[in-house]
């Protein structure tokens, strides 16, 4: 492929530096000017080749072809959001549900993963009533403000109501995980705070990645149903059979969330995520409140999950990613 001219690097930093908020973080010391990519291959502006191992969106591959053609073709189309009849929403909701429990059997569109937590965040003070949330030392969830005192790993501090259980990393190792939000339980009911819901990374990745032993999370996650509060899984990470062997974070422990929150790989870079949940959880919510995110489930994105979901199957990804993790 012919390269076009690129402006130096030293170049892009100082304008980024004039246009972008300090806010912003680059990767790497030598700070990477990617131009394109297919594949498990990225490209610099000289040609180099970078193996993406880091990569945690693209769950099928860059700029996949089979992905960038649903969306190109619905693109020219048509793109509208949840307020007309459409069918593509309704066959991704039937395609998510299908690799998930029983149980859950609702879907609601959001545009990232962020929304998806700070939905089911609102779902579960609404449902439960309560305004306590557990999760881990060194969790992320999200830039919300309500999400910015949920993820420690920012930096930043807890928000009200919000308790940090040691992360499987502690004393004990993830067989006392349960016994920590036990703990964490008693001590919410001590100060008077009525628990909502835990919620955390089911492959808990920004605490270190704990994935064993299987079933580590079946004991808090019946701690905090038995005490009346709801369990969030957040499969932003590990969803869309990023761990191999399910398609879900969730599914390695044998417990049944009743909300799951997803989005990164689920349109392979393009911005599409949701929520699933027991209709009966939604149902309460649904009384209280509307719903409306004026991109969520618009047509596009719906069209690229669809076929995100098509190549996962069609290229056996779940079981490539078994073969290549072992
Ligand atoms: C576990 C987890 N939850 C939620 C989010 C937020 O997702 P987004 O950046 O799409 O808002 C992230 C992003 O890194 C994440 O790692």
């Amino acid at each position: 492929m012919t390269t076009q001219p690129h402006a130096d690097r030293s170049a892009i930093l100082a304008r980024r530096a004039r246009l972008l908020s300090p806010t912003y973080r680059l990767f790497y010391e030598r700070p990477l000017h990617l131009v394109r990519a297919a594949g498990v291959w990225m490209y610099d502006e000289q040609g180099r080749a970078y193996l993406d191992a880091y990569n945690n969106v693209p769950v099928v591959g860059h700029c996949h072809p089979y992905v960038v053609d649903a969306l190109t073709r619905q693109a020219r189309t048509l793109n509208t959001h949840t307020r007309y009849l459409a069918e593509q929403p309704l066959e991704l909701a039937e395609e998510l549900l299908a690799t998930m429990p029983a149980e859950l059997g609702n879907v609601i569109f959001t545009c990232t993963g962020s929304e998806s937590n700070d939905l089911a965040v609102r779902i579960a003070k609404a449902v439960t009533g309560g305004s306590g949330f557990i999760i881990t030392d060194f969790s992320y969830h999200g830039v919300t403000d309500v999400l910015a005192g949920m993820s420690p790993e920012d930096g930043g501090p807890l928000g009200p109501g919000v308790y940090a259980v040691p992360s499987p990393a502690a004393a004990g190792g993830p067989a006392a995980f349960g016994e920590h939000v036990g703990e964490c339980i008693e001590r919410m009911r001590t100060d008077g705070v009525r628990l909502a819901a835990l919620l955390v990374d089911t492959i808990f990745s920004s605490d270190g990645v704990y994935a064993d032993p299987r079933g580590f999370l079946a004991d808090a996650v019946r701690h905090v149903q038995a005490a009346g509060g709801l369990f969030i899984a957040d499969e932003v990470q590990p969803g869309f059979g990023r761990l191999g062997e399910s398609m879900w974070g969730f599914q390695r422990h044998g417990v049944v969330p009743d909300i799951v929150t997803m989005g990164k790989p689920m349109g392979n870079g393009h911005p599409v995520a949701a929520v699933a949940a027991r209709p009966e959880v939604l149902e309460r919510f649904a009384k209280r409140r509307h719903y409306f995110n004026t991109y969520g489930g618009n047509s596009v994105s719906c069209a690229a999950a669809l076929a995100v979901l098509q190549v996962i199957r069609s290229e056996a990804l779940l079981e490539n990613a078994q073969r290549s993790g072992e």
